[in-house]
């Protein structure tokens, strides 16, 4: 059970990861766009997997939710409370809602993406101060 517990934690940073590679690709595309063309058979290649990463970005964020759910009832039942897991989990809720927010209201300025990037950053921090 305890491992088991371990494993939710681990699939939520599965998931985290999937999430923060939309900004790993797209800040490729738009930097080295030139240089990865030169291979037109791996710029493909790159441009489908950037696709995937964009159009399923949602549910990669959806999914470390719920992971988060499971892996806290687990751990939450045979450890007690974690202050550094509810703070991790509370920024990734958050990033949740901003997520919808932004996805739903579409806003015409950048300042909800800049916030979106900025707790994505903190989030690496937060996760990785609960699990060390
Ligand atoms: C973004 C949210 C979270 C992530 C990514 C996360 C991730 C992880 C991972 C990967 C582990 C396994 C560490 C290891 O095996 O060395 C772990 C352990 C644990 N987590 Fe979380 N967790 C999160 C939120 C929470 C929350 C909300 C709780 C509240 C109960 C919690 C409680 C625990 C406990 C009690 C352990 C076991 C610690 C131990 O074995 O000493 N986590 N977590
Ligand atoms: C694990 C949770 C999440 C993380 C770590 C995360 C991270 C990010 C990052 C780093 C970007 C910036 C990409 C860029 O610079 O272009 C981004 C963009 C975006 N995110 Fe998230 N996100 C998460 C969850 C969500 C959810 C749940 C939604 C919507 C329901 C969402 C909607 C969006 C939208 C609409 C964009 C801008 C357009 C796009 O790149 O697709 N995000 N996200």
């Amino acid at each position: 059970m305890e491992e088991l517990g371990g494993l939710f934690g681990y699939l939520i940073i599965f998931f985290y990861a999937l999430a923060v590679l939309n900004f790993c690709f797209k800040f490729l595309n738009r930097n080295y766009r030139e240089k990865l063309k030169k291979n037109d058979k791996f710029y493909k290649a790159f441009m489908k997997i950037l696709k995937f990463l964009v159009k399923y970005h949602r549910y990669f964020g959806g999914a470390a939710i719920i992971m988060i759910l499971i892996h806290f009832y687990l751990q939450f039942t045979h450890f007690g409370l974690s202050i550094t897991g509810c703070i991790a989990a509370g920024f990734m809720i958050l990033q949740f809602l901003l997520g919808i927010y932004g996805q739903v209201k579409k806003p015409k300025t950048k300042g909800w993406l800049r916030l979106h990037r900025g707790i994505a950053a903190l989030l690496l921090v937060t996760i990785l101060i609960h699990v060390i």
